[in-house]
């Protein structure tokens, strides 16, 4: 697939502190988590963020919801092995799989990407170079794992590679709620 003209190929230029920082200006914060299957790190990410959300009495500040780029998935539970780690931590996750949509980011104000694939995937389907500036990747908001560079796929790896993704999300969604709401006005 070539380039769209607007694509902005460098990723490093992304700065997730900006991003948040306008993000935090609406009413309500609509944050949507991307993955490839949508049945392991997605809806983990959306169930751990809801918790930390729900623990805060921020329930009403924000909408969650989560996807994929595979279609195999589509209507399922998360995988059962994501949802029994996660059910150990107290974490219920009944996020039914689907498919990114092009008008998800119209929908949403934060768009995180849980590997690099998924963030180049994401800046090539962006609409816009606006919609763009929304697609943060998840590790960046980790503040205790500064060995890791992504939240990794646990699907065709054992049980701590889904330990590691509930490590990595439970660090890196209080990272972001607390520099979102650090800058709220
Ligand atoms: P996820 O993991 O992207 O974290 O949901 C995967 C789930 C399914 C597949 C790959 C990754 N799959 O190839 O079916």
């Amino acid at each position: 697939m070539q380039p769209r003209s607007h694509i902005n190929q460098d990723m490093t230029s992304q700065r997730p502190h900006d991003i948040i920082a306008r993000a935090a200006a609406s009413d309500k914060i609509r944050i949507l988590f991307v993955c490839l299957g949508n049945i392991c790190r997605s809806p983990a990410a959306q169930g751990v963020m809801q918790q930390i959300i729900d623990s805060r009495g921020l329930t009403e500040k924000y909408l969650l919801d989560s996807c994929g780029f595979y279609g195999g998935h589509a209507g399922e539970l998360p995988d059962k092995r994501m949802r029994v780690h996660a059910a150990r931590r107290g974490y219920k996750l009944d996020h039914r799989s689907r498919t990114i949509r092009t008008w998800d980011f119209e929908s949403f104000d934060i768009i995180v990407a849980m590997d690099d694939r998924n963030f180049q995937d994401l800046m090539e389907i962006a609409p816009s170079a606006e919609d763009q500036r929304k697609i943060v990747r998840m590790i960046d908001f980790q503040r205790h794992h500064p060995c890791q560079d992504c939240v990794p796929d646990p699907y065709y790896g054992g049980a701590e590679g889904f330990e590691l993704v509930l490590d990595l999300l439970e660090d890196a969604c209080s990272g972001m709620i607390d520099e979102i709401e650090g800058n709220r006005t």
